[in-house]
């Protein structure tokens, strides 16, 4: 079912309890902002329209807000609109201030919070669909939590139905003894939702305007009010603290490790897995402990990841090992490859089928191909083999004169022998060879061996 939806996002908020220059919802978490998880789950209704209401740090959260969006791109022609809470007078205040993007339509309105970041699309959509189905005035998402200390708390009438929302800081030791909670996430119908938020005062604990009042004036007023129960709790937890967003990072990794899993994915320690939300494993490949496996990695089929590695960005094929505490960013391994242990793999490097990189070994915007090594302590710059080439230990690409950075080619076969210096540019032709310590300042013609200065004993040192 699509219902046309108006997503406002509430993150004017301090965030004082995190103590932090930043603001809240601009923290990370698995990979993204705060904000950002919560403008994917927004995105995934596919809204008619979307608005952030900003405050604290409004210029850093809304260049977050407006990229977010842009990067997620669900509606080309769709303005995002953001919206300035100069203070922090509370949540009712805030969604006020939307009035004269929402109101008159004829959407329902979905309200989320910044900081509640795992909320997932599916439990919106029974939100809404609820909302629909009951012709409430407007529905909440609420969960029961063992621990509710800091929530808003649902108060039902015998009969069950909803009767109010008491905030923490005015609750009585009674109402604090509640343990259904109200998550932050409404659906509201539009008309007549501004003149109710119009109505509520700010007499309470925080001489602020409280959200939830709406839905107890709504209620009073004799309109319907929904509350959709949440099964998970873990899902609606709200970050205001650095345990909390630590909770819930770790929630996150569990999150993806399990479904990971449930697609055929080994991982010999799930706890110490770090897998953020959008990387992609194949069929029966082997994570060991203590992997980060970061921002928009794919693995393919059969690979093993092994202790320490952080892959970002990566791009791995079928059958690729990833040695001990190797880092690969923003790089492609082919079928067959292998790096590491100890190897550094960055800025757009591709290793074709069956390339080797072994032990300290880095390598940056280069390109090897297919079966060519690069076993022990080099680095390779800006450079480009071809199939089949071996580079002997220690070799070095100089492709940096103070100024400029220049590109060293290696043709198919070719052997550089150990500790050569490639002075770029430079290019060595196929099946070429070059001496142990060359220093290599002019191209190689195919088929020649170039060979260093070696050393001369010069006298005995007793
Ligand atoms: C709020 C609810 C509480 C609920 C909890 C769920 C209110 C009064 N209370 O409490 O019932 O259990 O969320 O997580 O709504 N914000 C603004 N402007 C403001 C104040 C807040 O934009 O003036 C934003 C914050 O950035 C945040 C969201 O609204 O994203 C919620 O505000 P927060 O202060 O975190 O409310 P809670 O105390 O958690
Ligand atoms: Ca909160």
């Amino acid at each position: 079912m699509s219902i046309p939806v108006t997503v406002v996002i509430l993150a004017a908020g301090d965030g004082t309890r995190m103590k932090s220059r930043r603001p809240k919802v601009l923290h990370e978490v698995a990979g993204s902002s705060l904000l950002g998880h919560v403008v994917r789950t927004a995105a995934a209704l596919a809204p008619q329209q979307v608005v952030a209401v900003v405050g604290h740090g409004a210029d850093a959260v809304r260049d977050t807000f407006l990229a977010q969006w842009a990067a997620l791109n669900p509606h080309p022609h769709l303005q995002p609109a953001v919206v300035v809470q100069p203070e922090r007078r509370g949540t009712a205040h805030a969604l006020r201030l939307t009035e004269a993007v929402v109101a008159g339509t004829k959407r329902t309105l979905v309200v989320l919070s910044g900081d509640v970041p795992l909320l997932r699309a599916d439990t919106l959509r029974r939100l809404l669909t609820t909302h629909i189905e009951t012709g409430a005035a407007a529905t909440v998402l609420s969960t029961t939590m063992a621990n509710p200390t800091g929530y808003g708390r649902i108060l039902r009438n015998t009969d069950g139905s909803f009767a109010r929302i008491v905030e923490e800081h005015d609750a009585t030791p009674d109402e604090k003894a509640i343990t259904e909670i109200n998550a932050g996430v409404y659906a509201f119908q539009v008309e007549g939702l501004f003149d109710v938020l119009a109505r509520i005062s700010n007499d309470n604990a925080q001489g602020e305007y409280y959200l939830p009042d709406a839905l107890t004036l709504l209620r009073t007023d004799g309109h319907a009010v929904c509350v959709v129960h949440h099964p998970d709790s873990e899902e609606v937890r709200g970050i205001n603290t650095r345990a909390e967003l630590a909770a819930v990072a770790e929630a996150f990794r569990r999150r993806r490790v399990a479904e990971l899993m449930a697609g055929g994915v080994t991982f010999l320690d799930p706890a110490t897995a770090y897998v953020d939300p959008d990387v992609q494993i194949g069929l029966d490949t082997v994570v060991y402990p203590n992997v980060h496996l970061e921002g928009r990695t794919v693995i393919g089929e059969n690979c093993r990841i092994y202790t320490g590695a952080r892959l970002v960005n990566a791009q791995l094929g079928d059958d690729v090992t990833v040695r001990d505490y190797s880092l690969v960013f923003d790089s492609r391994l082919d079928d067959r490859t292998s790096v590491g242990p100890f190897a550094h793999v960055r800025l757009n490097t591709h290793l074709h089928e069956a390339a080797v990189i072994g032990n300290f070994v880095e390598v940056k915007q280069s390109s090897l191909g297919a079966e060519t090594k690069a076993m022990h302590l080099s680095y390779l710059g800006d450079a480009t083999l071809g199939e089949r080439v071996n580079i002997g230990a220690g070799t070095i690409t100089c492709n940096y004169d103070g100024k400029q950075k220049h590109r060293t080619v290696i043709e198919d076969g070719v052997k550089i022998g150990s500790d050569t210096l490639l002075v770029a540019p430079v290019r060595v032709g196929a099946r070429a060879m070059t001496g142990a310590g060359a220093v290599v300042t002019e191209d190689v013609p195919p088929e020649t061996l170039v060979v260093g200065v070696p050393a001369k004993v010069k006298k005995s040192l007793t």
